[in-house]
């Protein structure tokens, strides 16, 4: 059975020597490399002012050049999409899984050189780009078999005799798809992926951080076999480019990853201009708390917080950012978590022993920092620090720490770092802490430390949140295992890497048939 038998891909492990090596290898040879980004129409290169990439981790290293796509790019690409959208749609549903499909091999063909742009193009680590390719394998092959589900045969409906009822899934036409830089492989191809399965042409505009990753992916599409006119790739900023895909009217539908009010902005635009009602699909921030009762185990909430809280320098919209703790387990937790984040390596993303790197960009560390500053002059307690070093001074760096807060309506916005808040409540408390952070309006992800089943379910219930985790950490969901999404100020669903997520890609024809 094709559809019970994928697997997701096993990544590579740098625990094991033997897919350590080779790896180590290929990532020395790149790392000099320079790489390009242009916008791609028709398949074709687009020539136009060059800017330098700068990488995150050091303000002196120049990781390639990216030309950034014009209003009149914009449109001829979108004419383009119109054109070739009736082929691509009519393409049998099989081809095009079987297009994503060799994607997915070429992706891992070219593991190395994806895991190198991670680290120098966009600063994560390297655990984070092995991540980064195994997720984005996932999502081709997973949307492969669901598109062949959704797309292959038209359902036969009941009907009175004689009359023969069939409901056919169909692509709407050109897609715009709009991604976040902190997933800009995974979250990058997902979308495009989803939308090109299901037989939309795909116009896709990458977070104007993250270019160099999405040319080399869209290069690797076109090689598995997507035609250019049908996948095409503008690189831009969200206030050009992005602003002009989505004013368009001749688009057909939006997936967009990224903040809640970037995604307020394009759906103004979209009820504002020209054309037909389309569906917008958006997956966006959360203020995701954390809630350990008396009876978890220290060790464990630690391990998990850690990783919750500042994988990834905490730049996840799943990200932890408030930890509850039971006030009788609160003082033992957090004499482990600041022994435990003095010992976080804060440095370059590309050394293996690197725990934290840095975020994005100059406005992200001066939003972070600023944060961090208001609330120590505010009077809220550090309760654990990881220390930096000097290898930090050259690039955007925001020292993990840990505050104490009295509640998580104290935070009045995502704060998109390495920065934890902690409340202590009390137990007769449990149920005003769910429904402050509930008020939140945000719903994405919420983890449960506890040893009380009936606890745990009682808070999983009550949470109005999109994904629940429970005795573990709340990063990192899995294509096909953890169906990923929020709602509320989190998104509008469905869930990527769930069975529901393409519906939202197709439009649906009834023939009835009087035979
Ligand atoms: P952002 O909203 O600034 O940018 C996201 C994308 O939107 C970029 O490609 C950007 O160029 C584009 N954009 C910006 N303004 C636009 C406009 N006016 N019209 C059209 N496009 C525009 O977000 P970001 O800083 O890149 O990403 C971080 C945010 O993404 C965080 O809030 C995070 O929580 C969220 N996120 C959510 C998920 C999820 O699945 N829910 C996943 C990853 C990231
Ligand atoms: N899917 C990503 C995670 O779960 C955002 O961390």
């Amino acid at each position: 059975d094709i559809f019970t038998d994928r697997k997701n891909s096993a990544g590579l492990n740098l625990n094991i020597e033997a897919e350590r090596t080779p790896l180590f290898k290929q990532l020395e040879q790149l790392a000099g490399k320079t790489w390009q980004a242009v916008p791609l129409v028709g398949g074709n290169a687009v020539a136009g002012k060059k800017q330098p990439v700068i990488s995150p981790q050091n303000s002196a290293c120049q990781v390639g050049e990216v030309v950034f796509a014009d209003k009149a790019t914009v449109q001829q690409a979108v004419t383009r999409a119109q054109a070739a959208f009736k082929g691509w749609r009519d393409t049998p549903a099989e081809t095009r899984a079987q297009a994503l499909e060799k994607l997915a091999d070429l992706l891992e063909a070219h593991t190395a050189e994806f895991i190198s742009l991670c680290t120098r193009e966009a600063g994560k680590l390297l655990q984070d780009g092995i991540d980064e390719v195994r997720e984005a394998v996932d999502f081709c092959r997973y949307y492969a078999n669901e598109g062949r589900r959704l797309m292959a045969e038209p359902t036969r409906l009941p009907g009175y005799t004689g009359e023969l009822n069939l409901l056919q899934a169909q692509g709407r036409g050109p897609f715009v798809c709009i991604s976040p830089w902190n997933f800009p492989l995974a979250i990058f191809l997902g979308q495009v992926s989803a939308a090109l399965v299901t037989g939309n042409t795909v116009l896709a505009k990458p977070a104007e951080q993250t270019s160099l990753i999405a040319h080399l992916a869209v290069t690797l599409a076109h090689q598995a076999g997507i035609p250019g006119d049908v996948l095409q790739l503008l690189p831009g900023d969200g206030a050009s480019v992005g602003a002009a895909l989505t004013e368009d009217p001749r688009i057909a539908g939006i997936c967009f990853t990224g903040s809640t009010d970037t995604a307020k902005l394009i759906n103004m635009t979209l009820a504002r201009r020209d054309g037909a009602i389309v569906p917008l699909i958006a997956e966006t921030g959360g203020q995701n708390a954390m809630i350990v009762d008396s009876t978890a185990l220290p060790e464990q909430v630690v391990r998990d917080v850690l990783r919750a809280a500042f994988q990834s320098a905490g730049q996840r919209c799943s990200a932890l950012r408030v930890l509850y703790l039971q006030d009788d387990i609160a003082e033992r937790v957090l004499e482990i978590l600041h022994g435990a984040m003095q010992e976080l390596s804060v440095a370059d993303p590309a050394n293996w022993s690197t725990d934290v790197g840095p975020v994005i960009d100059a406005d992200a560390q001066a939003g972070l920092q600023a944060h961090l500053d208001a609330a120590k002059a505010a009077g809220h307690r550090v309760l654990a620090e990881a220390s930096m070093t000097d290898a930090c001074t050259n690039g955007y760096y925001i020292r993990p720490t840990a505050l104490e807060i009295g509640s998580i309506a104290e935070l009045k916005k995502e704060q998109f770092g390495p920065i934890l808040h902690v409340v202590r409540f009390k137990a007769k408390d449990i149920d005003r802490v769910i429904d402050d952070i509930n008020a939140t309006g945000y719903g994405l992800t919420l983890g449960v430390h506890s040893r009380n089943e009936s606890f745990a379910a009682h808070v999983a219930k009550r949470a109005e949140v999109g994904n629940v985790y429970i005795n573990r950490d709340q990063i990192g969901a899995m294509v096909g295992v953890q169906p990923f999404g929020g709602r509320g100020l989190s998104g509008t669903g469905p869930k990527a890497g769930g069975p529901h997520y393409l519906t939202r890609f197709i439009t649906e024809k009834t023939v009835t048939n009087n035979t």
